[in-house]
C-alpha cells in the first residue's frame, strides 16, 4: 500500500526522503514522488515506477530544501502514471499534499470544486485535497497560520474515507502539517529535526521517540517544535513513546531477503513474545488484562477476527479455547465479518489479530464489534497501531518489524500469544488440566525446536527444485494440521505464484481429488496422533493417483513411503502449527528463489492492506 515520509530540519531533505521511501518499498507501490520547499516555493519530482528512478530525473539535483514530503503510491483511483503520482498540488501550485488511504466522496468534492472554477489534472481522489484546502484558505481570507489551519480542518471535515495526509504551503515555508484518520502515520522526534512516516522502520535509523497520532489529530511541525490540535483547533498535549526496536531488526544483514531473515528470527520473536508471560510452575502473567472468572463465565462466544495469515493464527488456537475454556469460538475473515451482521452481543469477546494493526477490514470489524457492545482485544505487533488505539485491551507480539510481505514470524508469534491468552482464560476459569501445564512447558521449548528445523534445510531446498515448474499444489491435514495447511498454501501462492489450495484431508474425496494427476504435489502435515491414520490413508489415495508427496510430521508413518518427509520434534497438537509451519515457509521461500522472483515484494501484494 502507499507509503509516506516527511522531513523538517536543517539537512537537505531530498536524500532523507529517498532513503525513507526505499525503506518503505516493501509495502508495495507503483509510483513515487517527493516535494520540497525551496526558496521560490514548492518543487515536486515524481514518476511512475521505482523510487530509484526518481534519481534519474535531472530536477531532483536542484532540490536543496530542508522541508519535504514524499510518497510511494499503490494505485487505487487512476492508473500508475507520472501525473497520478503524489505529491499533488492545488491549481495555484501553493499547496502540496501526499495522501495514504481513500477519499470515498471525491467525485462529489471534485464536482463542487469544478463548479467553483477548479481544474483537475489527475484521475486520483487525492487531488481534491490540496484544492479544497486552497478553496477554504482563499475563502477565509486570513493568511495567518490560524487561517490555514482552519482551511485544513474544514477540508478534513468534508472528507469521507481514510487518510494520512502531509501538507506543505508556500506561505509557511518552515512548517509542515499532518493529520490522519484510519490510516497510519507516526511522527519521529529528533534534535532540531522531525520526521514523518507511515511506518516506524522507515525512520528508525533517525530516532526511537515517536508521537502516535490518533484519528483527527492534527500536528504542525517545525524543525524544533511540534504542536498538536484536535479538529476544532484546540491544542492538545501528547507525549512521545520510545520504541525499543533496533535498526538492525529492520535491515537484511547477511540474509539475501527479509523473508529468510524473518524465518530465522522466529525463535527470538517467540522468546520475546513469551517474555515474562510464562514462568515454570506459575500461572500465566498477562498484566494487560483484568478478566475475572465471573466475566469469563458470562461470555456467550469468542470471535477471533483477522485477515490472511493472522486469521490462520486464530484458527490454530480455537482448539485451546473450546476444549479447555469450553467457550464456543468462531474465527472470522474480517472482510466477511464486517458485512454479515454477526450475532455479536455485549456478552461476546472479540479478539482482533493484525501484525500491522492497520488492516482496513480488521479495523472496521473491530469498530462494528464495539458498536454492538462487545468487549474487544487487539493483538498486534506494532505499538500504537490503529487496532490497539481502538480496542478495549491490547496485547503485543514482540516479533520486531516484519518487512517481507509474506508473514512468517508474525504468524508464529501470534499463535504463541493467542495460546498464552487461551491458557490465561482457562486458568482464570479454574480449569486444572495436565495438558495445560504441558503446553506452557512446550511453548518455552518451541524456539529451540524451531532452531533444530532451521539447522538443516537441504532436503526442503532439493524438493523445492522439483516443484518450480508446477502449476498446482495441494496442502492437506486434519484438525489443527488443516489450519497450518491453509497457511502453507497461502505462503506458496503469494511468493511463488503457483496455484495452491489447502484442504481438510477428509474433504479431498468430495471434489478436489479429481485434480490429482501424475506429478502434482500434495503436501501433508501430520502432528496429531489421533488423526494421523486418517491423513495417511488420504495421502495414500493421492499417491495411487500419481501425486508426489512432501510430508511434515513428528509421527510414525507406519511404513508408508512418501517422496520427502521432514521430521519435526514432538510437540503438543494444541500448538503444533508454530513448529510445523516452518518447513512450509522454507519450501515456499526456496521455490520463489529458484524461480528468480522477488521474494520480499511479490506482485500485486502489499504488506499492510490499509484499504478495503
Ligand atoms: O497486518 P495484518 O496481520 O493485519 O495483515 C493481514 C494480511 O494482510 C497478511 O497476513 C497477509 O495475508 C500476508 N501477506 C500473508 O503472508
Amino acid at each position: 500500500m502507499c507509503g509516506i515520509v516527511g522531513y523538517i530540519g536543517k539537512k537537505k531533505a531530498e536524500p532523507i526522503l529517498i532513503n525513507g521511501l526505499l525503506r518503505l518499498e516493501y509495502r508495495g507501490y507503483d509510483s513515487a514522488g517527493i516535494a520540497t520547499m525551496e526558496e521560490d516555493g514548492i518543487k515536486t519530482v515524481k514518476n511512475k515506477g521505482r523510487v530509484a528512478c526518481l534519481l534519474d530525473i535531472p530536477e531532483i539535483d536542484k532540490l536543496e530544501g530542508t522541508v519535504g514530503i514524499a510518497h510511494t503510491r499503490w494505485a487505487t483511483h487512476g492508473k500508475p502514471t507520472d501525473i497520478n503520482s503524489h505529491p499533488h498540488l492545488d491549481n495555484k501550485k501553493t499547496t502540496a499534499v501526499v495522501h495514504n488511504g481513500i477519499i470515498e466522496n471525491y467525485i462529489e468534492l471534485k464536482e463542487f470544486l469544478k463548479n467553483n472554477g477548479y481544474e483537475f489534472l489527475s484521475q486520483t481522489d487525492t487531488e481534491v485535497i490540496p484544492n479544497l484546502i486552497n478553496y477554504y484558505y482563499e475563502k477565509e481570507n486570513d493568511k495567518t497560520e490560524n487561517g490555514f489551519l482552519r482551511a485544513i480542518s474544514k477540508t478534513i471535515k468534508d472528507l469521507k474515507g481514510s487518510f494520512a495526509i502531509e501538507v506543505l504551503n508556500n506561505d509557511f515555508k518552515d512548517k509542515m502539517f499532518v493529520i490522519r484518520k484510519d490510516s497510519p502515520l507516526v511522527i519521529g522526534k529528533g534534535e532540531g529535526e522531525n520526521y514523518i512516516s507511515s511506518d516506524i522502520p522507515a525512520i528508525l535509523s533517525f530516532t526511537r521517540d515517536f508521537y502516535l497520532l490518533e484519528d483527527y489529530e492534527l500536528a504542525v511541525l517545525e524543525k524544533d517544535n511540534i504542536e498538536f490540535y484536535n479538529l476544532d483547533l484546540q491544542k492538545i498535549e501528547k507525549t512521545p513513546k520510545n520504541i525499543t526496536w533496533d535498526m538492525s531488526s529492520a535491515e537484511k544483514g547477511d540474509y539475501d531477503d527479509f523473508m529468510l531473515k524473518e524465518i530465522y528470527e522466529q525463535p527470538k520473536a517467540i522468546r520475546e513474545t513469551i517474555g515474562a508471560r510464562i514462568t515454570k510452575n506459575q500461572k500465566i502473567n498477562l498484566d494487560e488484562l483484568d478478566f475475572t472468572k465471573e466475566y469469563l463465565e458470562s461470555i456467550d462466544r469468542i470471535y477471533i477476527v483477522a485477515c490472511g495469515t493472522a486469521m490462520h493464527a486464530g484458527l490454530a488456537v480455537r482448539k485451546i479455547l473450546e476444549e479447555f475454556c469450553k467457550i464456543q469460538t468462531e474465527v472470522d475473515i474480517a472482510s466477511e465479518f464486517r458485512y454479515r451482521n454477526p450475532l455479536v452481543t455485549k456478552n461476546s469477546l472479540c479478539i482482533f489479530v493484525s501484525q500491522s494493526g492497520e488492516t482496513a477490514d480488521t479495523i472496521a470489524a473491530l469498530k462494528l464489534a464495539k458498536s454492538k457492545g462487545a468487549k474487544t482485544i487487539a493483538i498486534s505487533n506494532v505499538i500504537g497501531s490503529s487496532i490497539t488505539n481502538e480496542a478495549d485491551y491490547s496485547l503485543y507480539t514482540h516479533a520486531g518489524p516484519e518487512i517481507a510481505v509474506a508473514s512468517t514470524k508474525a504468524y508464529t508469534s501470534q499463535i504463541v500469544l493467542l495460546a498464552i491468552l487461551g491458557i490465561y482464560f482457562a486458568e482464570t476459569l479454574g480449569v486444572v488440566e495436565k495438558e495445560l501445564e504441558k503446553i506452557k512447558e512446550e511453548l518455552l521449548q518451541v524456539p529451540s525446536k524451531i532452531e533444530d528445523v532451521l539447522k538443516d534445510t537441504s532436503k526442503i531446498k532439493v524438493f523445492a527444485q522439483k516443484m518450480i515448474k508446477e502449476k498446482n499444489a495441494f496442502y492437506v491435514g486434519r484438525g489443527i494440521d488443516s489450519t497450518v495447511a491453509m497457511e502453507g498454501a497461502l505462503k506458496l501462492k503469494e511468493i511463488s505464484y503457483i496455484h495452491s489450495e489447502s484442504y481438510s484431508a477428509g474433504e479431498l474425496k468430495h471434489g478436489a481429488i479429481a485434480l490429482i494427476e501424475n506429478g502434482v504435489t500434495v503436501v501433508g502435515i501430520m502432528t496429531d496422533p489421533d488423526l494421523k491414520h486418517k491423513t495417511i490413508s488420504n495421502l495414500q489415495e493421492v499417491i495411487t493417483r500419481g501425486a508426489k508427496t512432501f510430508v511434515v510430521t513428528n509421527q510414525d508413518l507406519e511404513n508408508v513411503t512418501f517422496d520427502e518427509v521432514i521430521r519435526i520434534d514432538e510437540i503438543s497438537p494444541y500448538i503444533s502449527p508454530i513448529l510445523s509451519v516452518v518447513p512450509l515457509q522454507l519450501l515456499a521461500y526456496y521455490i520463489s528463489k529458484e524461480k528468480g522472483l522477488d521474494v520480499d515484494k511479490p506482485r500485486n501484494l502489499a504488506k499492510s492492506v490499509t484499504v478495503e
